[in-house]
């Protein structure tokens, strides 16, 4: 018999999925579930014939470069990968999966959650209960954004774009605008709702939302500076579930203050566990702990996917889903 492949586990799963490894792999699980360091990563990719990381971890040119180098596949636990610098990977001859498709209508809810509680100032309502200083129903207090009729641009139409579109147009009465650079078919956007812009430009000008959904990418990073938060209408909202790094903190941080924008919801921040403090001023700004897919079933399915991932590549059927 020939000994199981080794894996090593980068923080806490969910128990269902930690078990199946347990039972298919010589499985490392993480006891302490903290924030890998570029040594730990390092000592894994020596150690391991396979790595189940997490966003956190960030696998970079340095850390893979590693040697002695044991590690043949890298089965993220996301299904953003920009943790790992995939070229480097590739070169250094390690697989790279992610989980696509279980996460997509976690993600969208969160989503949908951000733009409700915006538009609808949940946030600084329950701020006001719970610091005792709400004085009583009365026609004029806490007045919010009415949310159908709204014009919603959603920045990227991929998977959870589309769940987010076929929520907001045939769920919530809004209209959806929507700009990728490869778009999906007229069929698949009239099936949820959803109009094709050609420039993010005319999408940033129409949109009384828009709503990030884009990879963190070279030519994403900083998409939303000073200059495209200018395109966009006068009192409109920002919504961000994509990744932090897709949005200039600076330039939001000017358009809040201005009052160009009139609130934003965040769940994505660069430098995660970190955030930008300034945001803490804004109580038209909703901010959550990086929630997307944060559901025991969606957490589940993303580990079980992860793990038919690496169950594949060592059986050596071809790997559901292969990035690099
Ligand atoms: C995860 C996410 O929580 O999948 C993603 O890209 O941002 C989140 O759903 C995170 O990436 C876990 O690694």
């Amino acid at each position: 018999m020939t000994a199981k492949p080794k894996i090593i586990v980068t923080r806490r799963l969910p128990a269902a999925v930690e078990q199946a490894l347990t039972e298919r792999f010589d499985v490392e699980l993480s006891r302490r579930d903290d924030a890998t360091t570029a040594e730990d990563l390092q000592r894994a990719l020596a150690h391991a014939d396979g790595v189940l990381p997490t966003v956190t971890d960030k696998f970079t040119a340095e850390v893979l470069a590693a040697y002695p180098l044991r590690t043949r596949i890298i089965a993220n636990f996301g299904v953003g990968y920009d943790n790992i610098d995939v070229a480097a990977a590739r070169a250094h001859d390690i697989v790279v999966t992610n989980t696509p498709d279980v996460l997509t209508d976690a993600t969208a809810d969160l989503a949908m959650t951000l733009i409700l509680m915006t538009l609808r100032r949940a946030g600084e309502g329950e701020r006001e209960l719970r610091s005792g200083n709400w004085t009583g129903w009365r026609p004029t207090h806490m007045i919010g954004t009415h949310v159908a009729g709204r014009t919603l641009g959603l920045v990227g139409m991929g998977r959870i774009a589309r769940a987010v579109a076929r929520r907001a147009h045939q769920g919530f009465g809004m209209r959806v605008l929507c700009y990728d650079p490869a778009p999906p078919s007229p069929v698949e956007l009239a099936a949820v709702g959803a109009e094709p812009r050609a420039t993010l430009e005319s999408l940033l000008a129409e949109s009384d939302i828009v709503s990030l959904h884009c990879p963190s990418l070279p030519s994403t990073r900083g998409l939303m500076n000073a200059s495209r938060l200018a395109q966009m209408k006068p009192g409109s909202f920002l919504i961000n579930t994509a990744r932090g790094d897709v949005v200039d903190d600076d330039a939001v941080i000017a358009a809040l203050t201005a009052g160009h924008l009139a609130g934003a919801g965040l769940d994505v921040f660069r430098n995660e566990p970190n955030f930008d403090r300034r945001y803490l001023d804004f109580q038209n700004v909703v901010l959550l702990p990086h929630l997307g897919s944060a559901t025991r079933e969606t957490r589940e399915a993303m580990g079980m996917r992860a793990l038919e991932n690496l169950a594949a590549f060592f059986d050596g059927r071809p790997v559901p889903d292969r990035v690099a």
